[in-house]
């Protein structure tokens, strides 16, 4: 670490997740990363039921020393259905790739993520960083609640969506991320509030790859860290083994959490991004570059957003080793 990082004040983090493998190798790097104040942990659907995606940041909070609240989120999306089953072939049934996570004694807060979030940005104008690796539920059900925190969040890093920019467009259809898919309405409104926003979707998530001799060395350097991620992500392995033919995974959340602390080792493009709610293309970010006019333009008025196009997936193979490695 240079002399220059150590200087930066670490940013204050609520991380906002559907805690799977992914999930949780990311929540891994914001407990160990020296630039991260983790603040709170808000659960919702996706790669396992909310009550187990709870159940499970509970357990790594307790495993870990993680010692931050969880606020459980929602169970469906804002149009009150679930559009996509959790996927028990890649997170195992646990979501966690079958290792059983008991919880002994913590437990869940009683506020709800979405008032949570309100509560907290409110509390903390321009301080707080929300980091979503899961469904936009939370925060578009806090947007609705109180639009000013749109004023009041420092940035937004969504891991979700794919812009098609070098060749990835889609992973539960040819069109559509998983995050995005699984609320296309709330990924909407985040996409469409005014507020600092930053989208590290399939165009770079998809262009980080740890095959098996990386996963080695996570186990080798990073102690119960690094034994635990190598368990976790067996069934996740196996599952891009055999659907992708790939040996090892993409990596989706830990992307978005490392773009949050180093942006330098992304590119962007600026533009406005709409969401298709709908149809065969449902779930589909659709990214009209920069401000333009369109004949058909739903894209007006829009914010522009950060739009991740390119990544030094190097460098951030790099970090997320060298960070978990501050565990052993
Ligand atoms: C995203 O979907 C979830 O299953 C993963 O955890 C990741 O956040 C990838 O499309
Ligand atoms: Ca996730």
């Amino acid at each position: 670490m240079s002399k220059n990082e150590f200087a930066r004040p670490p940013l204050d983090v609520i991380f906002d997740t559907d805690l799977g493998v992914d999930d949780a190798m990311a929540l891994l790097y914001l407990h160990a990363s020296p630039h991260i104040r983790l603040r709170a942990i808000c659960t919702g659907v996706g790669n396992a039921p909310v009550e187990m995606t709870t159940r499970n940041c509970l357990y790594m909070c307790e495993r870990f020393g993680i010692d931050v609240p969880v606020f459980e989120g929602e169970g469906v999306g804002l149009d009150g259905t679930n559009h996509l089953p959790p996927p028990h072939m890649i997170h195992g049934d646990d979501g966690l790739g079958n290792i059983n996570p008991e919880v002994r004694a913590r437990a869940k807060e009683s506020q709800s993520a979405p008032d949570y979030l309100v509560s907290a940005l409110n509390s903390a104008p321009g301080e707080i960083t929300v980091i979503t690796v899961g469904r936009l539920t939370n925060l578009a059900l806090a947007l609705q609640s109180d639009p000013t925190i749109a004023t009041k969040v420092r940035n937004v890093v969504v891991m979700g969506g794919a812009t098609g920019k070098n060749g990835h467009t889609g992973n539960v259809s040819p069109v559509a991320e998983a995050n995005v898919f699984g609320d296309p309405l709330a990924a909407d409104q985040v996409f469409g509030a005014d507020m600092s926003t930053a989208m590290v979707g399939l165009d770079v998530t998809q262009q980080v790859f740890m095959d098996e001799t990386y996963f080695d060395g996570l186990r080798e350097h990073g102690g119960d860290a690094g034994q635990f991620i190598h368990d976790i992500s067996r069934i996740y392995n196996n599952f891009h083994r055999e659907w992708k033919n790939l040996d090892g995974c993409y990596v989706h959340d830990s992307s978005a959490t490392i773009y949050a602390v180093h942006p330098e080792m992304f590119t962007t493009q600026r533009g406005q991004v709409r969401v298709q709610d709908e149809g065969v293309g449902a779930g589909q970010t659709i990214l009209s570059p920069g401000v333009q006019s369109w004949f058909v333009d739903e894209w007006r008025d829009r914010p522009l957003i950060d739009v991740c196009v390119d990544v030094n997936k190097n460098a951030v193979l790099d970090d997320y080793l060298s960070v978990i490695a501050r565990l052993a």
